[in-house]
């Protein structure tokens, strides 16, 4: 039985590294991860007003998270942080109060940056928030990728040895994780 991955890229950009990354998480996972993405492109600005009557993008992104075994987060870092839209999508699937969609959500955080720390910042502002969500988080590895277009082929795959064995066991330890925190945390 494969594992239900939905994954949030934390950039809207068409040019995104952090979405090449993403792809390249995928060509080196385990089999028996089954990966969708989670768009955050289309929601509006959360508002508390909204908390009776969620926008039908808002109740989708919901929808897909409940629909997920395991959410894995794929940001780059903005001034220090995570980018507005996706703190924004991370707001609307924690409300309405009671109804936090990352409750006991086995989660994974990786991103990529041009600069030498990786994106470590944002990472752990990340960790914080999920924490507060309640999310399980896969805590080790952790990988803080500085991207060099070099080390990515054109279609998805990962060129460079050394960052495919990094990728490689960060999402064979993300595979173990999600089979551990399911054994006690079965999700529908
Ligand atoms: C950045 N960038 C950036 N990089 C970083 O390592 N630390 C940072 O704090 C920031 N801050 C920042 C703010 C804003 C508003 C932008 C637009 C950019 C650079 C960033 O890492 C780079 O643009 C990446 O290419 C963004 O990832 P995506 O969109 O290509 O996935």
């Amino acid at each position: 039985m494969a594992y239900k991955v939905g994954y949030l890229i934390g950039s809207l950009s068409s040019e995104s590294i952090n979405r090449t990354l993403a792809e390249a998480l995928i060509s080196v996972a385990p089999e028996d991860l089954e990966f969708t993405e989670i768009r955050i492109d289309n929601l509006p600005l959360y508002n508390r007003d909204l908390d009776t009557a969620y926008p039908a993008e808002a109740t989708a992104l919901k929808e897909a998270i409940a629909g997920s075994q395991a959410v894995l987060f794929v940001t780059p870092e903005y001034n220090r942080s995570i980018p507005g839209a996706l703190m924004n999508a991370i707001d609307w699937a924690s409300r309405p109060y009671g109804e936090n969609s990352f409750d006991h959500v086995p989660a994974g955080v990786i991103g990529a940056s041009p600069g030498g720390i990786g994106t470590a910042v944002a990472q752990q502002g990340l960790r914080s928030i999920l924490s507060f969500c309640n999310a399980r988080q896969m805590t080790a590895p952790e990988a803080y990728i500085q991207f060099n277009p070099e080390a990515y082929g054109d279609d998805g795959t990962v060129k460079d040895e050394e960052l495919k064995k990094i990728l490689t066991d960060f999402m064979q330890e993300f595979r173990d994780h999600i089979a551990r925190v399911l054994t006690v945390l079965p999700r529908s």
